[in-house]
Protein backbone atom coordinates (compact mmCIF):
# COMPACT_ATOMS: atom_id res chain seq x y z
CA UNK A 1 0.00 0.00 0.00
CA UNK A 2 2.50 2.28 0.95
CA UNK A 3 4.75 2.09 -2.87
CA UNK A 4 1.58 3.02 -4.64
CA UNK A 5 1.92 6.50 -2.86
CA UNK A 6 3.22 9.59 -4.01
CA UNK A 7 7.48 9.69 -3.45
CA UNK A 8 6.93 12.63 -1.06
CA UNK A 9 4.38 11.09 1.82
CA UNK A 10 4.81 7.78 1.21
CA UNK A 11 8.04 8.18 3.82
CA UNK A 12 6.37 10.02 6.30
CA UNK A 13 3.23 8.17 6.15
CA UNK A 14 5.25 4.33 6.17
CA UNK A 15 7.39 5.93 8.70
CA UNK A 16 4.50 7.15 11.52
CA UNK A 17 2.11 4.02 11.05
CA UNK A 18 4.93 1.48 12.26
CA UNK A 19 6.82 3.88 14.74
CA UNK A 20 3.20 4.24 16.19
CA UNK A 21 2.87 0.46 16.32
CA UNK A 22 6.36 -0.21 17.79
CA UNK A 23 5.71 2.18 20.53
CA UNK A 24 2.71 0.95 22.19
CA UNK A 25 3.53 -2.74 23.61
CA UNK A 26 -0.06 -5.52 23.99
CA UNK A 27 -0.24 -7.23 27.02
CA UNK A 28 -1.12 -11.28 26.35
CA UNK A 29 -4.91 -10.48 26.62
CA UNK A 30 -4.78 -7.75 23.27
CA UNK A 31 -5.06 -4.59 25.78
CA UNK A 32 -2.26 -1.83 24.17
CA UNK A 33 -0.49 0.44 26.30
CA UNK A 34 -2.32 4.03 26.16
CA UNK A 35 0.38 6.32 26.31
CA UNK A 36 -1.26 9.42 27.88
CA UNK A 37 -1.86 7.80 30.97
CA UNK A 38 0.36 10.68 32.63
CA UNK A 39 -2.21 13.27 31.78
CA UNK A 40 -5.05 11.95 32.56
CA UNK A 41 -6.80 13.16 35.64
CA UNK A 42 -5.75 12.36 38.83
CA UNK A 43 -7.45 9.52 40.94
CA UNK A 44 -5.49 9.98 44.27
CA UNK A 45 -1.74 8.89 45.24
CA UNK A 46 -0.80 5.72 47.26
CA UNK A 47 2.17 4.19 49.15
CA UNK A 48 2.58 0.76 49.65
CA UNK A 49 4.29 -0.08 52.49
CA UNK A 50 5.91 -3.45 51.83
CA UNK A 51 7.46 -2.54 48.34
CA UNK A 52 8.49 1.15 49.12
CA UNK A 53 6.55 1.93 46.17
CA UNK A 54 4.80 5.34 45.52
CA UNK A 55 1.89 5.68 42.87
CA UNK A 56 -0.89 7.94 41.54
CA UNK A 57 -3.91 6.38 39.70
CA UNK A 58 -5.12 8.60 37.44
CA UNK A 59 -8.31 7.45 35.48
CA UNK A 60 -9.70 9.07 31.79
CA UNK A 61 -12.34 11.25 31.46
CA UNK A 62 -15.20 8.97 31.38
CA UNK A 63 -14.06 7.02 34.68
CA UNK A 64 -13.00 10.40 36.54
CA UNK A 65 -16.39 11.76 36.01
CA UNK A 66 -17.86 8.27 36.98
CA UNK A 67 -15.85 8.17 40.01
CA UNK A 68 -16.58 11.94 40.88
CA UNK A 69 -20.68 11.74 40.93
CA UNK A 70 -20.13 8.74 43.38
CA UNK A 71 -21.30 6.32 40.75
CA UNK A 72 -21.45 2.74 42.23
CA UNK A 73 -20.25 1.25 38.94
CA UNK A 74 -18.46 2.67 36.23
CA UNK A 75 -19.53 2.87 32.32
CA UNK A 76 -17.61 1.07 29.69
CA UNK A 77 -14.74 3.11 28.10
CA UNK A 78 -13.77 4.03 32.07
CA UNK A 79 -9.86 3.17 31.82
CA UNK A 80 -7.96 3.75 35.24
CA UNK A 81 -4.08 3.71 35.53
CA UNK A 82 -1.34 3.21 38.26
CA UNK A 83 1.88 4.46 37.76
CA UNK A 84 4.32 3.21 40.28
CA UNK A 85 7.87 4.23 40.73
CA UNK A 86 10.40 3.01 43.62
CA UNK A 87 10.07 5.88 46.86
CA UNK A 88 13.26 7.70 47.17
CA UNK A 89 14.39 10.42 49.73
CA UNK A 90 14.57 13.58 48.40
CA UNK A 91 18.89 14.43 48.55
CA UNK A 92 18.42 18.14 49.94
CA UNK A 93 15.92 17.32 52.07
CA UNK A 94 16.18 13.56 53.40
CA UNK A 95 12.76 13.56 55.51
CA UNK A 96 10.38 14.21 52.02
CA UNK A 97 10.02 11.40 50.06
CA UNK A 98 9.80 11.33 46.30
CA UNK A 99 9.22 8.94 43.04
CA UNK A 100 12.79 7.58 42.00
CA UNK A 101 12.93 4.77 39.29
CA UNK A 102 10.02 3.80 37.04
CA UNK A 103 8.34 0.45 38.49
CA UNK A 104 5.18 -0.23 35.98
CA UNK A 105 2.21 1.02 34.83
CA UNK A 106 -1.03 -0.89 35.40
CA UNK A 107 -4.60 -0.51 33.65
CA UNK A 108 -8.05 -1.38 34.23
CA UNK A 109 -10.46 -1.25 31.46
CA UNK A 110 -14.03 -1.56 31.53
CA UNK A 111 -16.21 -3.45 29.19
CA UNK A 112 -18.93 -4.89 30.98
CA UNK A 113 -19.57 -7.90 27.80
CA UNK A 114 -16.28 -8.05 26.86
CA UNK A 115 -14.11 -9.06 30.12
CA UNK A 116 -17.48 -10.59 32.10
CA UNK A 117 -15.09 -13.14 33.57
CA UNK A 118 -13.50 -10.64 35.69
CA UNK A 119 -15.73 -8.32 36.93
CA UNK A 120 -16.29 -6.33 33.64
CA UNK A 121 -12.42 -4.98 34.11
CA UNK A 122 -9.68 -6.12 31.58
CA UNK A 123 -6.32 -5.76 33.17
CA UNK A 124 -2.69 -4.85 31.85
CA UNK A 125 0.57 -4.61 33.35
CA UNK A 126 3.77 -2.94 31.44
CA UNK A 127 7.19 -3.12 33.59
CA UNK A 128 10.16 -1.41 33.90
CA UNK A 129 11.99 1.50 31.24
CA UNK A 130 10.78 -1.36 28.64
CA UNK A 131 6.94 -1.57 29.04
CA UNK A 132 7.91 -4.98 29.29
CA UNK A 133 4.11 -6.66 28.44
CA UNK A 134 3.43 -8.81 31.96
CA UNK A 135 1.89 -12.74 31.78
CA UNK A 136 2.80 -15.26 29.38
CA UNK A 137 -0.92 -15.79 28.65
CA UNK A 138 -4.01 -14.02 29.01
CA UNK A 139 -4.45 -16.25 32.20
CA UNK A 140 -2.52 -13.67 33.84
CA UNK A 141 -5.78 -11.30 34.68
CA UNK A 142 -6.84 -14.15 36.99
CA UNK A 143 -4.05 -12.91 39.45
CA UNK A 144 -5.17 -9.11 39.13
CA UNK A 145 -8.42 -10.04 39.65
CA UNK A 146 -7.95 -12.21 42.31
CA UNK A 147 -6.27 -9.77 44.37
CA UNK A 148 -9.27 -7.18 43.84
CA UNK A 149 -11.66 -9.53 44.65
CA UNK A 150 -12.38 -8.56 48.21
CA UNK A 151 -13.43 -4.88 46.71
CA UNK A 152 -15.97 -6.48 44.26
CA UNK A 153 -18.75 -4.42 46.10
CA UNK A 154 -16.91 -1.12 44.79
CA UNK A 155 -17.02 -2.37 41.72
CA UNK A 156 -13.35 -4.17 42.13
CA UNK A 157 -11.22 -0.74 42.56
CA UNK A 158 -9.80 0.08 45.96
CA UNK A 159 -9.16 3.71 44.81
CA UNK A 160 -11.69 6.46 46.07
CA UNK A 161 -10.97 9.73 44.62
CA UNK A 162 -9.12 11.95 46.90
CA UNK A 163 -10.91 14.55 49.24
CA UNK A 164 -10.74 17.93 48.93
CA UNK A 165 -12.71 20.78 49.95
C1 LIG B 1 -1.65 -8.54 45.74
C2 LIG B 1 -2.83 -7.79 45.39
C3 LIG B 1 -2.97 -7.16 44.04
C4 LIG B 1 -2.69 -7.73 42.82
C5 LIG B 1 -2.14 -9.11 42.50
C6 LIG B 1 -3.06 -6.73 41.82
N1 LIG B 1 -3.54 -5.60 42.41
FE1 LIG B 1 -4.15 -3.90 41.47
N2 LIG B 1 -4.36 -2.99 43.27
C7 LIG B 1 -4.16 -3.57 44.50
C8 LIG B 1 -4.32 -2.57 45.55
C9 LIG B 1 -4.21 -2.82 47.07
C10 LIG B 1 -4.63 -1.37 44.90
C11 LIG B 1 -4.85 0.01 45.58
C12 LIG B 1 -3.75 1.03 45.25
C13 LIG B 1 -2.35 0.63 45.64
O1 LIG B 1 -2.09 -0.47 46.14
O2 LIG B 1 -1.41 1.41 45.41
C14 LIG B 1 -4.67 -1.68 43.46
C15 LIG B 1 -5.01 -0.76 42.49
C16 LIG B 1 -5.01 -1.01 41.14
C17 LIG B 1 -5.41 -0.05 40.12
C18 LIG B 1 -6.04 1.31 40.38
C19 LIG B 1 -7.55 1.14 40.62
C20 LIG B 1 -7.88 0.58 42.00
O3 LIG B 1 -8.47 -0.52 42.09
O4 LIG B 1 -7.53 1.20 43.01
C21 LIG B 1 -5.18 -0.64 38.91
C22 LIG B 1 -5.41 -0.02 37.55
C23 LIG B 1 -4.66 -1.97 39.17
N3 LIG B 1 -4.60 -2.18 40.54
C24 LIG B 1 -4.32 -2.89 38.17
C25 LIG B 1 -3.86 -4.18 38.46
C26 LIG B 1 -3.41 -5.11 37.43
C27 LIG B 1 -3.39 -4.84 35.93
C28 LIG B 1 -3.00 -6.25 38.07
C29 LIG B 1 -2.44 -7.52 37.49
C30 LIG B 1 -1.40 -7.45 36.49
C31 LIG B 1 -3.21 -6.01 39.50
N4 LIG B 1 -3.73 -4.76 39.68
C32 LIG B 1 -2.91 -6.94 40.46
C33 LIG B 1 -3.86 -4.89 44.74
C34 LIG B 1 -3.49 -5.81 43.77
Amino acid sequence: MCKVMLIGVTFLLCGFVSASATERPVAPNGISLYPDYMSWKVVAPSYREDKGHIRIITGNDTAVAALRSGAKHLPDGSVLAKIAWKAEKNQKFPVATEPGSFVQVEFMVKDAAKYKNTGGWGFARFVGNELKPYGKDAAFSGECFGCHLPVADNDYLFTRIGKTP
